[in-house]
């Protein structure tokens, strides 16, 4: 599952989340307005993801300024690159992103090849992402067992990423490797990534999967009925706070009451070494209409008022490992996590 977003003569396609698993349409982005408006209304989403489409909208932003002015000065990257982040603001990977591609338009921009430099890094980011999601696909699977249960939130998998899968991708890895695996994955209200996403993903590569309501993280772990946790993550900060899809603080709280291990698997990009602990991340909050219509069918009535914070914080205490592309950091995650960078 690897044909979710691609580069054609210019244009980015990227397959619309929105639509999935019911509909397979692809939403080809040709302008940078475009790129952004994809990023923002969520036709892709997944930290992972939002960076390697954000690099793929500077190559688009630049193109288009070089036609109309013949060359694209630091003032035209900037601005390309702050349309970008002003998309979502608490997956890292976009910042990241743009910074890479900030340092190739630097090297390259006197250079009459600038757009197939920009292009090449884009690409490099995009392809440099899928070996990371084997990398920690192939450590995290070691810590899984056969006969396990495991229960994943949102989706960190092919979908979210430039392919694979981070936690999915660790679920596979596992069962590729002939290890029994059952998962148990959360719906995710109000975009329903667990739902229509995770649990589309997993079928296709013939993995067990049920689905239940987002509130059922206390009774199945207090039933026992729950081997492992394992999610994706948003930013994750140097003590090892960790943002992900709002739901995992409580899933995280669950877990370690009932002493279920608790695993959170990302890439390096997913770091944000200028920040000490997870207060200091900012909480997108998306629009209330989102909260009261599931597919466009009203749940509420038009006057209440509804909030979505699209993220929650889960404490660095909550978490047993963090699995990434160098490895699995164990405790004091504090120590491990400045040797990534
Ligand atoms: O709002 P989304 O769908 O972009 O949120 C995605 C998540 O929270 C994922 O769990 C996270 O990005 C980690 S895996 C890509």
């Amino acid at each position: 599952m690897t044909d979710h977003i691609y580069w054609q003569d210019g244009s980015l396609f990227l397959l619309d989340q929105r639509l999935l698993p019911f509909k397979k349409k692809y939403v080809e982005c040709k302008t940078l307005k475009d790129v952004a408006e994809a990023i923002r209304n969520m036709t892709i989403r997944g930290a992972p993801l939002i960076g390697i489409v954000a690099a793929y909208g500077v190559v688009i932003g630049m193109k288009e300024v070089i036609r109309s002015k013949g060359r694209a000065t630091e003032k035209d990257f900037d601005r390309i690159s702050t349309t970008l982040l002003k998309t979502r603001p608490t997956a890292v990977n976009l910042l990241w992103a743009l910074k890479r591609m900030q340092k190739a338009y630097l090297m390259a921009k006197d250079d009459p090849s600038l757009e197939g430099s920009m292009l090449d890094e884009a690409v490099s980011i995009h392809v440099e992402d899928i070996e990371n999601n084997r990398m920690i696909s192939l450590f995290g699977a070691e810590l899984i067992e056969d006969g396990d249960t495991i229960l994943t939130h949102c989706n960190a998998g092919a979908l979210a990423m430039g392919g694979y899968g981070t936690a999915l991708g660790v679920i596979k890895a596992a069962h590729e490797s002939g290890k029994k695996i059952k998962v148990i994955a959360t719906e995710t209200r109000p975009y329903l990534q667990g739902a229509r996403l995770t649990a589309w993903e997993l079928r296709e590569a013939g993995i067990d999967v049920e689905i239940v309501p987002d509130n059922h993280g206390g009774i199945l772990c207090y039933k026992g009925a729950i081997d492992k946790i394992i999610v994706g993550a948003d930013r994750i900060a140097l003590n090892g706070d960790t943002a992900n899809k709002v739901g995992t603080y409580m899933l995280a709280l669950c877990a370690y009451r009932h002493k279920i291990p608790f695993f959170v698997a990302a890439p390096i990009s997913t770091f944000d070494k200028d920040i000490k602990d997870g207060s200091y991340i900012e909480i997108e909050e998306r629009p209330e209409k989102e909260v009261k219509y599931i597919m466009a069918v009203p749940i509420t009535l038009k006057d209440i008022k509804a909030r979505y914070y699209s993220f929650d914080i889960t404490p660095h205490r909550y978490i047993t490992n963090i699995i990434t592309e160098k490895g699995i950091i164990k405790k004091p995650f504090k120590k491990y996590i400045h040797q990534l960078f």
